[in-house]
């Protein structure tokens, strides 16, 4: 079953039967090395998942959760190996989201759960997405309307000193480190990297069917126009994703507004919404503006470039 968090819907299912969470694999077509996030209750309901922590872990657990932070740990055999991908260690996170705590607290079972979109598209941050990726494959949706964060959970590995940043999201760096030593994975900027530490990073995600290219550096609205006119000769219908302010900007082509550059969380709330729309009007070329990459521009940017296949243009 699929149920909102606080940053994206999950698909769920019993994290300690693995019958159940091969179920996972195939409704989404994912890939049976890429592990998944187990979702429990609170800190107390993972003690017998992961193998016993650190006061540091103690403390990202209890200034971020119930909160969008993934933690990675070494787990303990109670955790079938599907769940992991096969990986000696498991992602665990407290979500903060009304209906998803109270499913876990009805559930009494830590419950595994990728986000509730197919394998490659955006991640779901309405219960309407899930539906329309995953209808006839999963047997509900909990439907808790719009996700309050809109960009999956921060991911950090913890098995290494200092713990290490693959995914940014809703925590940003600047808050992980006010509490403890985090550095951050190439991979958060590249896909050139030699053995990815998560295998979710190695697989293309966050793809609408367009080509999408990312403009970024001190002349983005310039280089944004010059492009429109030249790809016009290539491609009919052509989107740009930008920040409302310069909404006005663009002529001749579908804009999609993310919201005001004052306003970053709006703008991660709305860019998977923004790239899904990009598929219902069969836009065949998207270019989006890049955006600072301080706080939750660095989680905004990544998905980004992702979606962009890392097709990125210096302006
Ligand atoms: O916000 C979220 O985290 C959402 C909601 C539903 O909680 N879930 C989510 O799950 O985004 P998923 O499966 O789409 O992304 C999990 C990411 C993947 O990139 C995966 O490779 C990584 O976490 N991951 C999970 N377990 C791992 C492990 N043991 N080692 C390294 N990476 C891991
Ligand atoms: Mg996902």
């Amino acid at each position: 079953m699929a149920f909102p968090t606080e940053t994206v819907y999950g698909l769920g299912a019993n994290a300690l039967d693995e019958v159940a969470v091969h179920k996972i694999f195939k409704a989404k077509g994912r890939p049976a090395d890429n592990p998944l996030i187990v979702h429990c209750y609170n800190s107390l309901q993972i003690a017998s998942l992961v193998k016993p922590y650190s006061s540091r872990v103690q403390a990202l657990m209890d200034r971020f959760w119930p909160g969008p932070l993934s933690l990675i740990l070494p787990k303990t055999s109670r955790v079938p190996a599907v769940v992991s991908g096969g990986l000696d260690t498991v992602a665990v996170r407290v979500p903060n989201h009304p209906l998803a705590l109270q499913l876990l607290q009805l559930a009494t079972i830590p419950v595994a759960a990728p986000s509730a979109n197919v394998s490659g598209k955006p991640s779901p941050t309405r219960a309407e997405h899930v539906w329309r990726d995953l209808a006839g494959k999963i047997a509900a949706v909990l439907d808790g309307g719009s996700t309050g964060w809109g960009l999956e959970s921060t991911v950090i590995d913890c098995t290494c000193w200092p713990h290490r940043l693959l995914r940014p999201g809703g925590v940003t760096l600047e808050q992980l480190q006010a509490v403890t030593e985090v550095a951050v994975d190439p991979g958060v900027y590249s896909d050139i990297f030699e053995k990815p530490r998560s295998p979710g990073m190695k697989y293309q995600h966050y793809a609408p069917d367009a080509r999408v290219e990312l403009v970024v550096g001190d002349h983005i609205q310039s280089t944004v126009k010059q492009l429109i006119q030249e790809k016009s000769k290539i491609y009919k219908r052509i989107g740009v994703m930008a920040v409302s302010e310069h909404v006005h900007a663009y002529l001749n082509v579908s804009v999609l507004d993310m919201g005001s550059q004052h306003d970053m969380r709006a703008i991660a709330s709305s860019i998977y919404h923004l790239l899904r729309t990009a598929d219902e009007l069969e836009l065949e070329y998207v270019i989006v503006e890049g955006l600072p990459e301080t706080e939750m521009g660095m989680a905004i940017m990544n998905r980004l470039r992702k979606a962009a296949a890392y097709r990125i243009i210096i302006s």
